[in-house]
Parts: structure tokens; C-alpha cells; sequence
């Protein structure tokens, strides 16, 4: 029988998803669940047949001309690839994957965490209860911004934002979205399409970014597109740090135009912006979207189907 290929796992993947790698393949994981230097990488393709990254892993253009040709698959654990330099990939020849549709459910649900904590103040009030400085009420207090027949923009109605959309609409919110083209009705399910970003965001109460980090989208939300949503709108960023411009973000919510801010996603991560610290209307976590057991398992299982399928001679069901 030929010899299992040789499978590098970047970071500790769930339970399910490891045991079934060490059955298959000839598997190294790195149990310390640091990130891959670039170095790491470029050390891990002369021994390697195939690794499985997430999104902290860097193949950027200076490391994809130095992988080892031994190197023949980066099977993502992630849905964004924008960790990875493709063209360069690409030209060197290794296949990448990546795991979509089985984290959009997981993503969707932190999203409408992500606005109804931004919207009502879940930051102060968690913190006066908790430090024991509820000491007053009265009606005028912490009122917040109803989610419920309010009008929901979502840039990018790919399956995270339709997922996305799906609970909003249990909320009876009005859906709006901008994508590069309006969905057939069976997956538009009665949201109004919009040509264009600018349009989208004249009508946002809530805006909710759902699109990848490409060249295109960084700094997509900037000052110009912050001043163009209704005053007091609440944007929910789940999707990447690059596409917001952070500064603007912190001006836009100083002024008022913004209400509040839910944010799973930041220009610097691991660590975010410490100058939100201060702002108690903007409720953060820490790029947790995907991270619930069943989905933990289920983009192991994906990324390993890819390699299967790849080392069968078939083409990966998510291949890039
Ligand atoms: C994960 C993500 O945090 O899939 C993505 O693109 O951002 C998240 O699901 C991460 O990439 C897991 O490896």
C-alpha cells in the first residue's frame, strides 16, 4: 500500500476533525496553537504533502515562492481565503480549499447577536450590573434601537449574509442588499436589491457587511459611505477588519451619525483596536463567528473531504 500522505495542521482543529486526519493521513498537528510563521510555512511544504491552515496562517506572495514543490494542497479551514495570495498559489501550482456553507448558520447567528447587542446596549448594561452599579432606573434609561421592522442592509448576500437575512426576517426586518448582482427570487426572498453601495446605504438602519476582503472592499465602509447611512444607524461588521476604515468608524460614532457598532472583525487581529476600548456603543468580540462545536467539526470535516477528493485524483469540491 502506498504511504499515507504527510498532512501538516497549522492549529488545534476540533476533536472529530483530528482524529479522522491522524486515520487518513500521515498527520502533524501543532498542538501549541501558535499561528505558522512564515518561516513555519515555508518549512512545513518541504515535508509536507498538504496542510491545513485557517485564516492566521499567511501565504502571502513572498511565502508562495518559497514553498517546496513537495507542497501540493492548502486545504483551508476557513470560508476567507484573503490569508492567501491565490494568483501566487496558483502560479506555483498548489491547489487551495476552503470551507464554505457550513459556518454561514454559525456566522448569521453572531451577526444578530453582534446588532442586537450594539443596538441595546449590551456593553454598559452588562457592566452596571456587573460591577454592582445599578443603582437607577427610570424609562429614559439605556433606550435602544428596535431591530424589528427596521430596514437591514447587507453588503454581500452571498450564503452568510442570505443566512444572515433569514433571521432578520424573524424579526420582521425590511431587507435590503448590495451584491455585484440581484439573486433569482427564490434566493432573494423578497429583499430589495441595490445596484450599487451608495444606494444601499441610504436606506440601512442597519447595516451588516457579509462580503470578503478583496482589494476591492478595503476601507469599503469609509467616511464618505458612514455619512451616507440614516443617522443613528447601527453597523455589524462579522466579516473582516479590512473592510471597515477605523477611524472613520470612531468618527462616524462620536458624531452621532452612528448609534452603536457590532463587531466580531478588526484591522489588527489577535488584539483589535484599543482606542474602542472607551466606547461602550461598540459591542465586540473576538473573530468568534464560526466558533460553535457543530461547526468547528463540520469545516474540519470539510477541509479533510477536500483532501480526500484531491488525493483521490478528484477535483475538491471547494476548490479555489
Ligand atoms: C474562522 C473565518 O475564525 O472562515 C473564516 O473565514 O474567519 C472564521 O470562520 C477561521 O478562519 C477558522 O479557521
Amino acid at each position: 500500500m502506498a504511504d499515507k500522505p504527510r498532512l501538516w495542521i497549522s492549529r488545534r482543529l476540533s476533536d472529530a476533525t483530528l482524529e479522522r486526519a491522524k486515520r487518513d493521513y500521515d498527520t502533524v498537528v501543532n498542538l501549541d496553537d501558535t499561528p505558522g510563521s512564515a518561516a513555519d510555512l515555508i518549512a512545513a511544504s518541504a515535508e509536507f504533502d498538504a496542510i491545513i491552515p485557517c485564516h492566521s496562517e499567511h501565504f502571502s506572495k513572498e511565502v508562495a515562492a518559497q514553498l517546496s514543490p513537495r507542497l501540493k494542497i492548502i486545504a483551508n479551514h476557513s470560508v476567507g481565503v484573503d490569508h492567501c495570495d491565490l494568483p501566487s498559489l496558483k502560479t506555483r501550482g498548489i491547489a487551495v480549499t476552503n470551507t464554505p456553507d457550513v459556518l454561514s448558520d454559525a456566522t448569521a447567528e453572531l451577526a444578530m447577536l453582534l446588532m442586537l447587542g450594539a443596538a441595546r446596549h449590551a456593553v454598559a448594561g452588562d457592566r452596571i450590573v456587573r460591577t454592582g452599579a445599578w443603582d437607577f432606573w427610570s424609562p429614559s434609561f439605556m433606550v435602544g434601537k428596535q431591530v424589528t421592522g427596521a430596514r437591514l442592509g447587507i453588503v454581500g448576500m452571498g450564503r452568510v449574509g442570505r443566512a444572515s437575512a433569514a433571521r432578520a426576517r424573524g424579526s420582521d426586518m425590511e431587507i435590503h442588499y448590495y451584491n455585484r448582482s440581484a439573486l433569482p427570487e427564490h434566493e432573494a426572498k423578497g429583499a430589495t436589491y441595490h445596484a450599487s453601495v451608495e444606494s444601499l446605504l441610504e436606506v440601512a438602519d442597519f447595516l451588516s457587511l457579509h462580503c470578503p476582503a478583496t482589494p476591492e472592499t478595503m476601507d469599503l465602509m469609509n467616511a464618505d459611505r458612514f455619512a451616507m447611512l440614516p443617522r443613528g444607524a447601527v453597523i455589524v461588521n462579522s466579516a473582516r477588519g479590512a473592510l471597515v476604515d477605523e477611524d472613520a468608524l470612531l468618527s462616524a460614532l462620536a458624531s452621532g451619525q452612528l448609534a452603536a457598532a457590532g463587531l466580531d472583525c478588526f484591522k489588527v487581529e489577535p488584539g483589535g483596536n484599543p482606542a474602542f476600548a472607551d466606547h461602550e456603543n461598540i459591542f465586540m468580540l473576538p473573530h468568534i463567528g464560526s466558533a460553535t462545536t457543530r461547526t468547528r467539526d463540520a469545516m474540519g470535516i470539510r477541509a479533510l473531504d477536500n483532501l480526500d477528493a484531491f488525493f483521490a485524483g478528484q477535483r475538491p469540491k471547494d476548490l479555489l
